[in-house]
């Protein structure tokens, strides 16, 4: 089965009750084993005693903290995800939850089953601890509650302890904000093949009112309303650990962000934070030496693939002093931050993460952990500003980190962040102020799932007073792919094309590798695609799209550009020798179907031979062709009074009201307009409303024609825009628009045998309420 597609197959097989019970009762020796129901509970025929009329698994499955002996598989049941109550549709009872574990997909092969007990306690949440299962193997699980049974999850194993490993691939993912964007991060994620997925951070984020256990559950059950996030959770297992924002912005142990200094203010903080650890724990697969007691959570651990890499994954929130100063990005260096008495981990984390280190037998060592590591100087003059949440604020307790590092030497010390919504690769060196001096570690930082970087602009002009940084994007949103083995560290960062499309495509926007023995990360050279640009085209005429490249290896490379199009398009193919380090702009003509106006994805193909990789943002881009106006009948840009018109097409703005010598124009309320200041002169700007219905007037000349609207919006999502006229539906746009995409929506109006006028009734609906005109095209 081809590999991206197992899971919808696998979960669109209907299985049948009886089956699961028929494979549960092969194993009944493993039952017995691992059931763990309190007598006090009522339990007479587990699976059968409940009935669900809606399903309870609607937040999905998911597996984690991989052992060479099994995992954590985690569900929670909520039939109604969102119930004001946060305790998602249950009512206050005790429910058996049965789990089975196979070797197979179809679960012929079960090798381990058991029953937990979803209590009302832990929101109906199950934590089932898999043991007994082989070491570095893909299982797949399931669970049964009443008479409803779960979607199907694959999970794998770590492999035993000490054996020889020759690679490994994982991803690590922090920063998904409801709010900032969409998940198509994890979307193109949940089709990769890696063997496990670490987070770093910022799994939810606080809303202005989450502040009991209720709200921060129903936060939670938000963030899995998204199938993305639910499809990477049932494909890999994941390893996670908390930042801030789960609670709120930059907390530090038990000081709240706000600092204030009244007196309930702690005591406000340590519940607001019990209640955040405990929903956190109940939505994640976390094992139960996790389960947070007398408000704190243990989530420092350690996992071990092998010979190869172990994960110290950190916790530097719960035990990290208040922060020495603020200041947003950065603020001048404070003095405490390097008082030797403050710390970010904690003196017992400190001692077991030095201690990990120290005994490690792997050949690479990660510090899986939040904030970014590097020193970063904000300040491009005299001065010194950093970030007090970061590192650079806790300088004492990264000091003792690397000079443990330099001295003891633990093998490939390799750091992984998250935080900071943004891409970079670093030199973790020995002295930051002196570019010479030895680079003692690598870090990797990922950029968000979904967060928006709305600092890019303060790091890129600090950059030049930063050397150690190597690598630096704040633009996309993504993950971090790497791939590892005994000589190597490669990783991949992966972008997707747009932060607000669910279905954006992901693309490869740099590649590192470290070498064995030697810290700091090297590029990997390749061509580099940035800058697609499609202006709306004329129909039928040979059309450019532009795209910049740029050489990043020291050879001359010849590189091959083409345009894949549909059948009635036409496109030629560019070829261009970029000399070393060399970049060029170069257009590739297209040419799109005649006499009709056309919208298309198309997708750029970019070929610089077998040994040279090509790296960017996405290939893909939208493709919108009209007829030239003057072969038309009618040819409307619409917009506001002002903007740029697209040559050869008239302006259709709020204030054209109806004059019959135009032969266009509103009748009644007039509509607004946008202009996004984005896109070139035909998608940048439209008119749009909500008024049901704003009318527009049309002058018909004799016979059929056909008119297409163009409809779209270059900067957000758009919903459905409705054309109706003498009570009749002519066309819609349907569905949901991403954002920069359009659509022309056909119909056709009948003029009689003298030419009419005809009152088009336009309304909005789904998304906002509001329709959306771009331009008005009738053929001749
Ligand atoms: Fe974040």
């Amino acid at each position: 089965m081809v590999h991206e597609k197992w899971l919808e197959e696998m979960n669109s097989k209907k299985m049948s009750r009886r089956s699961f019970l028929g494979a549960s009762g092969k194993t009944a020796f493993a039952t017995a084993i691992s059931f763990t129901i309190p007598y006090s509970i009522e339990n007479k025929k587990a699976d059968a005693s409940f009935t669900f009329t809606e399903n309870p698994f609607t937040l999905g499955v998911a597996s984690g903290d991989p052992l060479p002996d099994g995992v954590v598989l985690w569900t929670r049941l909520a039939p109604n995800p969102l119930a004001e109550d946060g305790l998602g549709g249950m009512t206050n009872i005790n429910i058996p939850v049965h789990w089975e574990v196979a070797e197979d997909e179809s679960f012929k092969k079960i090798v381990r089953s058991g029953t937990e007990v979803a209590a009302p306690e832990l929101a109906h949440s199950v934590h089932a601890e898999v043991h007994g299962l082989g070491a570095g193997r893909e299982y797949y699980y399931r669970f049964k509650a009443g008479n409803k049974m779960s979607l199907i999850g694959r999970t794998k194993t770590a492999p035993e302890y000490g054996s020889h490993i020759k690679n490994l691939t994982f991803a690590f993912v922090s920063c998904q904000s409801w709010t900032g964007g969409r998940y198509a991060a994890y979307k193109n994620l949940a089709e990769e093949n890696v063997d496990f997925v670490v987070h770093l951070g910022d799994y939810t984020y606080e809303k202005r009112d989450t502040e009991t256990l209720a709200d921060f559950r129903i936060n939670h059950a938000l963030y899995k309303t998204s199938p993305d996030l639910r499809a990477a959770h049932a494909k890999f297992p994941f390893i996670v650990t908390f930042d801030d924002h789960e609670i709120e912005n930059n907390w530090a142990k038990d000081v709240s962000q706000s600092d204030r200094e009244e007196s309930n203010e702690r005591e406000r903080f340590l519940a607001l934070r019990a209640a955040s650890f405990q929903a956190y724990y109940e939505h994640l697969p976390l094992r139960v030496r996790s389960k947070p007691q007398n408000g704190q959570i243990l989530l420092y651990r350690k996992f071990t693939y092998g010979d190869l890499i172990e994960f110290n994954v950190m916790d530097t929130r719960q035990y990290r002093d208040d922060q020495a100063s603020e200041g947003f990005p950065g603020g001048p260096l404070a003095p405490e931050a390097s008082d030797p008495a403050r710390t970010m981990v904690g003196s017992e984390q400190a001692e077991w993460l030095l201690k990990s280190l120290s005994q490690s037998r792997a050949r690479w060592n990660v510090l899986a952990q939040q904030t970014i590591m590097a020193q970063f100087d904000y300040d491009t003059g005299e001065g010194i500003s950093v970030n007090h949440d970061q590192w650079d604020g806790y300088r004492a307790d990264r000091d003792r980190i690397l000079k443990f590092i330099e001295y003891r030497r633990p093998s490939n010390p390799v750091v992984i962040s998250g935080d900071w919504h943004s891409s970079w690769v670093n030199d973790l060196k020995k002295d930051f102020n002196n570019p010479h001096s030895k680079t003692l570690a690598t870090e990797f930082v990922g950029t968000s799932i979904s967060s928006g970087c709305g600092w890019k602009d303060d790091v890129e002009a600090a950059l030049s007073v930063n050397p150690h940084i190597k690598f630096f994007n704040g633009d996309y949103r993504g993950y971090v792919r790497c791939q590892v083995t005994p000589k190597s560290w490669q990783s991949d960062y992966r972008v997707v094309s747009s932060a607000s499309n669910p279905d954006a495509t992901v693309s490869t926007l740099a590649s590192f590798i470290v070498k064995n023995g030697k810290p700091g990360a090297l590029r990997i050279g390749g061509v580099d695609v940035s800058n697609i640009v499609a202006n709306t085209m004329f129909s039928g005429k040979p059309s450019p799209v532009s795209v910049t490249l740029s050489n990043g290896t020291a050879k001359a490379v010849e590189v091959d550009v083409s345009i894949n199009v549909p059948k009635n398009w036409k496109s030629e193919r560019v070829t261009i020798v970029l000399e070393p380090s060399g970049s060029s702009t170069v257009e590739v003509m297209v040419i799109p179907p005649a006499q009709i106006p056309v919208t298309e994805k198309l997708s750029l193909e970019v070929n610089a031979g077998k040994k040279t990789q090509v790296f960017g943002a996405s290939l893909d881009f939208e493709a919108v062709s009209v007829p030239s106006g003057d072969t038309l009948l009618l040819a409307l840009d619409s917009g506001s009074a002002t903007s740029a018109l697209l040559p050869s097409f008239s302006r259709l703005s709020p204030e054209d009201i109806w004059v019959a010598a135009k032969g266009y124009g509103w009748i009644g309320t007039a509509p607004s307009a946008r202009d996004r200041n984005k896109l070139d002169e035909l998608q940048r700007d439209f008119t749009l409303s909500r008024n049901t219905p704003t009318i527009l007037r049309l002058a018909v000349p004799s016979g059929v024609h056909r008119i297409y609207i163009l409809t779209g919006d270059a900067s957000y999502a758009s919903g459905n825009t409705v054309i109706r006229s003498e009570g009749r539906l002519l066309a819609e746009s349907g569905g949901e628009f991403n954002p920069g995409q359009f659509k022309w929506i056909p119909f056709e109006l009948d003029g009689g045998m003298e030419g009419r006028e005809i009152d088009l009734e336009i309304t909005g609906a789904l998304k906002d309420g509001y329709w959306r005109i771009a331009a008005l095209v009738m053929l001749p």
